[in-house]
């Protein structure tokens, strides 16, 4: 598997609960998974902890082939290749699209940058926005802009915590169907965090039900519902053309 997480175990200091529970799972390449749960119920703290950002009391989690945490092991978040957009996309203010998405490449030549910027900016549909600055964005374009700088490093697994949820309705759905199209033609591996059932069955390929920290249900989006893989409310399907990018 391309990805596993084995036991993982994580409580906040004096907290009186576990808040992630003996949390097991693994994903293959390419997948995107949803982690589904009310507020409160461990789904941020599982995405910080896959980063980097918190220290495991225990399990352990390989990305392919690489230990990224057990007993003797610790990887630094900015050598584990996980890329993350955060709920508020956190953009630059001061920095125009494209220095917000070259800040996150390593080093390589300003020719090669450059290309990889373009490149990017075209797999999110922003050519063009270069030069403009995130108040000069709509809510649905800087949430693109950052997508575009965690996916410019070409990471391993890009992790999205509620990335919808500072758009109106429409922009939801006109992007949830972006971000699917956007991470299947990049083949990139993806774990998106939402308390919205309805992004969960229309992005996920396989969902994460978590409960207090735990694992409650994991299945495709139709096994859930109890209904054929074409019944998905809102399902984003993708043509062949659309996958191979004609
Ligand atoms: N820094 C912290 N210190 C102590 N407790 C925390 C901390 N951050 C979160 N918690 C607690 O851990 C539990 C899980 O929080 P987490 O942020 O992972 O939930 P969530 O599922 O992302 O919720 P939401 O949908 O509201 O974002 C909650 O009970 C929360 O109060
Ligand atoms: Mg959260």
């Amino acid at each position: 598997m391309f990805m596993n997480i084995k036991n993982l175990q994580f409580t906040y200091p004096k907290s009186p609960l576990k808040t992630v529970d003996d949390f097991s799972f693994a994903v293959e390449k390419g997948e995107v998974i949803s982690i589904l749960g009310r507020s409160g119920s461990g789904k941020s703290t599982l995405l910080r902890l896959i980063a980097g950002l918190e220290m495991p009391l225990g399990g352990s989690f390989t990305l392919n082939g690489k230990k990224m945490f057990c007993d003797q092991t610790f990887l630094q978040p900015e050598k584990r290749g996980i890329g993350m957009v955060f709920q508020d996309y956190a953009l630059f203010p001061h920095m125009s699209v494209e220095d917000n998405v070259l800040f996150g490449l390593p080093k390589m030549s300003k020719k090669d940058k450059n290309k990889r910027v373009q490149e990017v900016l075209e797999l999110v549909e922003l050519t063009g926005f270069e030069k403009r600055y995130p108040h000069q964005l709509s809510g649905g374009q800087q949430q693109r802009v950052a997508l575009a700088r965690a996916m410019a490093p070409e990471p391993e697994l890009i992790l999205l915590d509620e990335p919808f949820s500072n758009l109106d309705t429409d922009l939801q759905v006109k992007i949830r169907e972006d971000l699917r199209r956007i991470l299947k033609k990049a083949k990139t591996t993806a774990i998106f965090v939402t308390h919205n059932q309805n992004d969960a069955h229309a992005l996920a390929d396989r969902i994460v039900k978590i409960k207090d920290g735990k694992i409650d249900k994991i299945g495709r989006p139709c096994d859930l519902l109890g209904v054929s893989p074409t019944e998905i409310p809102g399902m984003v399907e993708i043509t062949y053309e659309e996958l191979i990018g004609v």
